[in-house]
């Protein structure tokens, strides 16, 4: 049986992200002499929640990087709404990474650089994202002191201060409990519903077909296939991502 959707269509009442659609040509991520990424060529509109798929070492968290500009491009373009990815782009989007990456400070304090970085402070602000997240019992305690899916939980809250246009989530959910993994989608749900371009990576079939819109199946670096969820998962168009699905990984 087929779990419920969480991802909709975008509402019409949402404000599409400016940044969006994103082109990306012959894209390719080289290093150590081995391409890792290569020819990828995607089109993402605003309108849908796209998950990411693809076995280990599929280059699933390279190409997040290259898109969010954490890695430089070997080659290849990639055009946000027609402009380059500079420092304006990438400050309207935000990152949840696969191992949460936290400043050493309290959970608090963690919510509050993010909002004083974005133009100040605002306590009601922070307070609500903790409550949301179900984290404002551990407001004052040192963020390194969360177990892993609280620390997830709170990356996430800390993306979405920033009230991105365009949300990446590399395995958010990973490390944590049924509870939280469903608190996560809800809120992922949410911010796609209030506009938020969602690409989310997962390696959990019943997640993906929970939230996604569109599929991008990577394999080997490269792009196996992008299409519809509802088509990818009736029947994948690819070799690979038949493989992948029915449980025969081929690396
Ligand atoms: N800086 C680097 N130098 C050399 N190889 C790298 C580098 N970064 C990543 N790789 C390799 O590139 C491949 C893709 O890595 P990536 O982290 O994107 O995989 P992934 O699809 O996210 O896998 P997982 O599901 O395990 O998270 C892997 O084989 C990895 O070892
Ligand atoms: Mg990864």
């Amino acid at each position: 049986m087929h779990e419920a959707r969480i991802g909709t269509a975008m509402p019409v009442a949402a404000r599409a992200p400016a940044l969006m659609p994103l082109e990306v040509r012959g894209l390719a991520y080289e290093a150590g002499g081995a391409a890792l990424v290569d020819g990828i060529d995607l089109t993402l509109t605003a309108g849908e929640i796209t998950i990411v798929l693809g076995a280990n070492g599929a280059g699933k968290s390279l190409l997040l990087r290259l898109l969010h500009g954490l890695i430089p491009a070997s080659r290849g373009e990639m055009l946000w709404n027609g402009s380059p990815l500079d420092r304006m782009v990438r400050a309207r989007q935000a990152m949840v990474f696969q191992k949460p990456v936290l400043l050493r400070r309290s959970v608090a304090a963690n919510i509050d650089f993010v909002l004083a970085a974005r133009g100040g402070r605002d306590a009601a602000r922070r307070d609500a994202l903790l409550h949301e997240v179900g984290l404002s019992d551990h407001a004052g305690q040192p963020a390194r002191l969360l177990s892993g899916g609280e620390q997830q939980r709170l990356a996430l809250a800390r993306a979405l201060a920033t009230r991105p246009e365009v949300l990446f989530l590399d395995e958010p959910t990973a490390s944590l409990d049924p509870a939280s993994i469903v608190k996560i989608e809800q809120m992922v749900a949410a911010a796609h519903g209030v506009g938020t371009k969602i690409v989310f990576v997962t390696q959990d079939l019943g997640q993906a077909r929970r939230l996604a819109g569109d599929v991008v199946f990577l394999s080997r670096g490269r792009v196996a296939e992008h299409s519809p969820a509802e088509e990818f998962f009736a029947e994948p168009a690819s070799e690979a991502a038949r493989d992948y699905i029915s449980g025969r990984i081929v690396i």
